[in-house]
C-alpha cells in the first residue's frame, strides 16, 4: 500500500498501477472512496466495495476544513491516522492519499463548486456552505485521483444526491455509486462522531434508527401522509429529554422536493419512485444524522 501526502504523489502513484495493469481493462478500473478518517465499519465496507469492483482502489483522508461551518466541530474532528492506514491495509487498498490542508488550498481560492436545489433542504439548510464544501473538495479529489467510479454511503444521502447532480451537470466521467448503511448491532448508524456521545447518550440516540424503522414499516404497509409520519417520528424522538431535534423531513428521492401533503404518497407509490424519511438530532453538542430511503410499492 503506498501512502501520498501530495497531489503529485497520488498522480505519480495511480498512473503507475495504470500502467502496470495495461493489459487489462478491468484491472485499470480506479475506485475512490473519500473519506475524513477516524475510519469504521461504515468506511469499510464502501472499501470492499471498491476492492471488488476496481483494479486500483483509492482512499482519501483529509478533514476537509470548508465544509465546515465557524461553530461546528472541526478543530476537534477525531483523528486517528495509525489505525486508519491498518484499517486501510486490511481492506486491500492501494493508494491512500493524505493530504495537508496547505496542499490541498496552499492559496486563496477563488473557485466554489455550487449544487443548488437538493441542498435547499435537510442539512443543506442547517449548514449554510456546507454542501458547496463537499462540492468543491469532492471536484478537487476527483480531478486528482481521477476514478472511474466512487463509491458514498447512503448515511449522507443529499451528499449523494449532491455529488450525482453535480456529475451529471459538468459531465465528470465518473460513476457515483451509493452503498447501504452500515450499523451498530442496536441500530445506531456508524459515524465517527458517534465518538463524541457520552453512555446516556448513545443510549438515548437509538430512538433514530428505531423510529426511522417503525415509520418504514408504516408507509409500507397503511395509507398513510408524509406529515403524519414526520408527527410520529416527531413524537418519538421527543420521548427523550435529551434529544434536540434539527430537523425530520420526509422528501422525494434523489431530487429531495417536498411530497405534495394532500395527495400524500399516492402520487409517488403511482409514478414507483422513492422517498427519503431523513433526521437531524442532536444529542448535547453531538448533531447526528440518519435516514430511510424507500422505495414505494
Ligand atoms: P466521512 O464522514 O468520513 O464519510 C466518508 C464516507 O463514508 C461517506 O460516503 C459516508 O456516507 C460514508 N459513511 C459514513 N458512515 C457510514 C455508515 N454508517 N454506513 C455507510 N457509509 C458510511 O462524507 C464525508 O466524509 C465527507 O463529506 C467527504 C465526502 C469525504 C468530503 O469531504
Amino acid at each position: 500500500m503506498k501512502i501520498a501526502r501530495t497531489i503529485s504523489e497520488a498522480r505519480a502513484f495511480i498512473n503507475e498501477l495504470r500502467q502496470q495493469q495495461e493489459g487489462s481493462a478491468a484491472g485499470r478500473i480506479v475506485g475512490f472512496v473519500p473519506t475524513m478518517g477516524y475510519l469504521h465499519e461504515g468506511h469499510a465496507s464502501l472499501l470492499r466495495r471498491s476492492r471488488q469492483e476496481s483494479g486500483i482502489s483509492v482512499l482519501s483522508i483529509f478533514v476537509n476544513p470548508i465544509q465546515f461551518g465557524p461553530n461546528e466541530d472541526l478543530d476537534r474532528y477525531p483523528r486517528s491516522e495509525e489505525a486508519d492506514l491498518q484499517l486501510a491495509e486490511r481492506e486491500g487498498v492501494d493508494v491512500v492519499f493524505l493530504p495537508s490542508v496547505e496542499e490541498m488550498y496552499p492559496e486563496e481560492r477563488r473557485t466554489t463548486v455550487t449544487v443548488t436545489g437538493v441542498t435547499e433542504r435537510l442539512c443543506g439548510a442547517s449548514r449554510p456552505g456546507h454542501f458547496d464544501g463537499v462540492a468543491t473538495v469532492v471536484s478537487k479529489l476527483f480531478n486528482i485521483i481521477k476514478p472511474d467510479k466512487a463509491f458514498f454511503g447512503a448515511k449522507d444521502a443529499q451528499q449523494v444526491a449532491v455529488l450525482q447532480k453535480m456529475v451529471k451537470d459538468l459531465n465528470m466521467d465518473v460513476d457515483i455509486v451509493p452503498c447501504p448503511i452500515v450499523r451498530e448491532e442496536d441500530g445506531l448508524a456508524l459515524s465517527s462522531r458517534n465518538a463524541y456521545l457520552s453512555e446516556e447518550q448513545r443510549r438515548e440516540a437509538l430512538v433514530l434508527s428505531r423510529s426511522l424503522r417503525e415509520a418504514s414499516i408504516r408507509i409500507q404497509t397503511e395509507d398513510v401522509t408524509p406529515q403524519q409520519i414526520v408527527d410520529d417520528v416527531t413524537q418519538a424522538i421527543q420521548t427523550s429529554p435529551i434529544a434536540e431535534i434539527d430537523y425530520v423531513e420526509m422528501l422525494s428521492f434523489p431530487d429531495l422536493a417536498p411530497i405534495h401533503p394532500e395527495h400524500g404518497l399516492s402520487e409517488l407509490r403511482a409514478s414507483g419512485g422513492s422517498a427519503i424519511l431523513a433526521l437531524a438530532v442532536k444529542f448535547g453538542s453531538t448533531r447526528l444524522i440518519d435516514n430511510a430511503i424507500m422505495k414505494l410499492k
